[in-house]
Parts: C-alpha cells; structure tokens; sequence
C-alpha cells in the first residue's frame, strides 16, 4: 500500500477487499460526496458499490442493468448508483440533466463517468480499479475541497 495526501494505492486481492474499500469510503466521506469509479468491463466497479451499500444498511446494490440510476434510500445516507455504460453515444445524455442525481445528502457513485458529455464536479473522488492478477489494484484520489476532508488514512487502514 502506498498513500500520500490526497493519493492512495491498494492491493485488493479478492472482492471482499473491494467491498471493504467501498465500506471505509461509505465511512470517511460526507454527504454530498462523488464518487466516480473508473476501471474496465469486470474490474470492480459495482463490487465497491455493494461495500459502500451495505456498510449504510441501505440494501444490496446490483448493477442498474435496465436503468442508469439506482437509489438506494434506506440507510444512514442516500446513494445514488450510476452506471453509464450503455450511453455509447454522450449525444444520447445531452437533454439528461445528470446533475439531478448528484445528492447533496448522501453519496453517489458513477461508474463509466467518461460517457456523460461536459465536467463532473471538480470536488470528488476518483477510484480507478484494474485488474492485478487474479485480484484488482486500487488507485484512490481525492479532489478539491474533500482532500483536506477525507481522511486518507481511514480509506485505507484494513
Ligand atoms: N479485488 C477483486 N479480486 C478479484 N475479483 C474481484 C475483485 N473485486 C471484484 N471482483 C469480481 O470481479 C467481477 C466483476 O465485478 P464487477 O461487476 O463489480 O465489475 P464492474 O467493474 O462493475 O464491471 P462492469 O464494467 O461490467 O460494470 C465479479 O465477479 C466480482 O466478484
Ligand atoms: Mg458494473
């Protein structure tokens, strides 16, 4: 593991380390954070979602396979969970007004962020996952306003 201020690398050798990274996220962030979750097909993306979920007590998250949001209501903070992948074409998102599912009381997620036309807020946390062997690697950093707000140290302490 290597982390600095605002900058983390992590080793997740298997899903529950990835559910376990989206829990201590769920912890260290407050509301009104972004999250945008980059990584390709399989690399983890929705595994996060499900730690950070579940660590709320908002129910089991799942991959929003027949709609680009799910909100996930029920917990100590709302989560907002979107998955972009079929937008093929930002045309397709030009009339969407995305900035309706960014929560201000609760935590939301983007998976495949580079489908949606313009800038996501500039205060947010980037995760890249990638695939590392039979596990994935974590590459967490955090910008703008929530650096000095999100304690590093929590995100990554196992
Ligand atoms: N750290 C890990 N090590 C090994 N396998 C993992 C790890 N994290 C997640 N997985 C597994 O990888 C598979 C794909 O995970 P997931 O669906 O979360 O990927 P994704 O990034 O959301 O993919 P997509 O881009 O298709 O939405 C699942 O079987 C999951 O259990
Ligand atoms: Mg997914």
């Amino acid at each position: 593991m290597e982390c600095d201020l605002g900058h983390l690398t992590l080793s997740l050798p298997d899903a529950d380390a990835t559910r376990a990274l989206g829990a201590r996220l769920a912890a260290a962030c407050p509301p009104g954070t972004l999250i945008l979750l980059r990584g390709p097909l399989g690399a983890g993306k929705t595994t996060l979602v499900e730690g950070v979920v579940h660590a709320l007590g908002a129910g089991h998250a799942a991959s929003p396979t027949f709609v680009i949001a799910r909100e996930y209501a029920g917990g100590s903070m709302p989560v907002s969970h979107l998955d972009l992948y079929r937008l093929e074409d930002p045309r397709e998102v030009e009339d969407l007004d995305l900035g309706a599912y960014l929560r201000a009381d609760g935590i939301t997620l983007v998976e495949w962020p580079d489908r949606a036309p313009g800038e996501w807020p500039a205060d947010r946390i980037e995760v890249e996952l990638s695939i590392d062997g039979h596990g994935r690697k974590a590459d967490v950093t955090i910008f703008g306003a929530l650096a000095p707000i999100v304690a590093i140290d929590h995100v990554a302490a196992s």
